[in-house]
């Protein structure tokens, strides 16, 4: 492995952020890049239109390689994994064909239930953590909207090898390259855990309140429940060690403030009526309250609350409630 950019990139899933990382790679290196996407037409239509971006009203088009076929693709460098918390599972064994032990996996799921699933799998290559505040709104297969910069940050799942390091670096110095602010950081885990306390704190109570980001602030209600939600998962942070950056309260209020426009992920999915990343945001952290003895009851009914939501519109396989409810 070297710390050369890399020359060969497959993006998994063509949702929001697979879609927006898509093209920013395809302005710098458009012939190496592909998508894979499990749904065969809509990977038929990406390869035939390509994707579309969005960006302060400016329209621009992609030329993109896609496919359902991870044979088609073959070994590549890097494999940026924008799967859904929910289909992680289920993706990572199709990805064998992409993998060598020279390949770095980054995976770029919100939450941590895709935590305990990536160290379960055993991959070749190396595997890395993303954690971004970019914002991305699809508003049609292959078609983005870019919601706002925002900083990326990389790191390794457990212990890395000396060999991965130097791919780590690559991929950071290829998201430079094409205009993103990227950290290699030498422990992510904390970096995991305050991007969870916001999604904690917006995306469930936008989905409740069926509101934008920025109308929290506005309903006495839901910044209370957004304070005590934070405070709580702050709270089961602490008692894992993990060092968490002061006053999450503060900064989720911020983030209310600067995307106050935005329709968070979570309403988008219960307005496309799609499983939530809910069991991998406030399930998740309720799951860990629960085993060290926490008390989170704000987490545990905006969890009812989402779920109760999904249950409205969901097929019934997928409507898993873990046992703690
Ligand atoms: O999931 C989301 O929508 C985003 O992470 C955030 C920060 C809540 C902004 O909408």
């Amino acid at each position: 492995m070297r710390d050369t950019p890399p020359k060969t990139v497959a993006i998994v899933g063509p949702g929001a952020l697979g879609c927006l990382l898509a093209t920013v790679l395809c302005r710098i290196s458009g012939e190496k890049i592909w998508v894979l996407d499990h749904d065969s037409q809509r990977a038929a239509l990406l390869q035939h239109s390509g994707l579309v971006l969005e960006r302060d009203g400016q329209i621009e088009h992609f030329s993109i390689q896609a496919t359902a076929d991870p044979q088609r693709i073959g070994p590549v460098d890097l494999v940026l994994l924008c799967v859904k918390s929910p289909s992680l599972g289920q993706t990572l064994p199709s990805l064998l064909p992409l993998l060598t032990k020279n390949s770095l996996l980054l995976a770029w799921q919100n939450g941590i239930a895709h935590l305990p699933v990536l160290r379960r799998e055993e991959l070749s290559g190396a595997m890395g953590l993303a954690v971004t505040s970019l914002g991305a709104h699809l508003f049609g297969p292959g078609k983005v909207r870019f919601g706002g910069a925002g900083a990326t940050s990389l790191g390794f799942l457990g212990e890395a090898s000396p060999q991965a390091r130097p791919a780590l670096q690559g991929a950071a110095k290829l998201f430079r390259m094409a205009g993103l602010t990227v950290r290699v950081e030498a422990d992510i885990l904390p970096q995991v855990w305050n991007k969870l306390l916001i999604n904690v704190g917006i995306n469930a109570l936008t989905a409740i309140y069926r509101c934008e980001n920025g109308a929290l602030l506005q309903k006495a209600e839901a910044l209370g429940l957004l304070r005590a939600a934070v405070l709580e998962a702050a709270s089961v942070a602490k008692a894992k060690g993990i060092a968490i950056a002061p006053d999450p309260v503060a900064r989720t209020i911020a983030v209310c403030q600067a995307t106050a426009g935005n329709i968070s992920s979570m309403l988008q999915d219960v307005r496309a009526k799609r499983q939530t990343e809910i069991e991998a945001i406030n399930g998740a952290v309720l799951e860990e309250a629960l085993r060290l003895g926490i008390a989170a009851p704000v987490n545990a009914e905006l969890f009812a609350a989402v779920k109760a939501l999904e249950k409205g519109y969901l097929p019934v396989a997928n409507k898993v409630f873990p046992v703690l409810l």
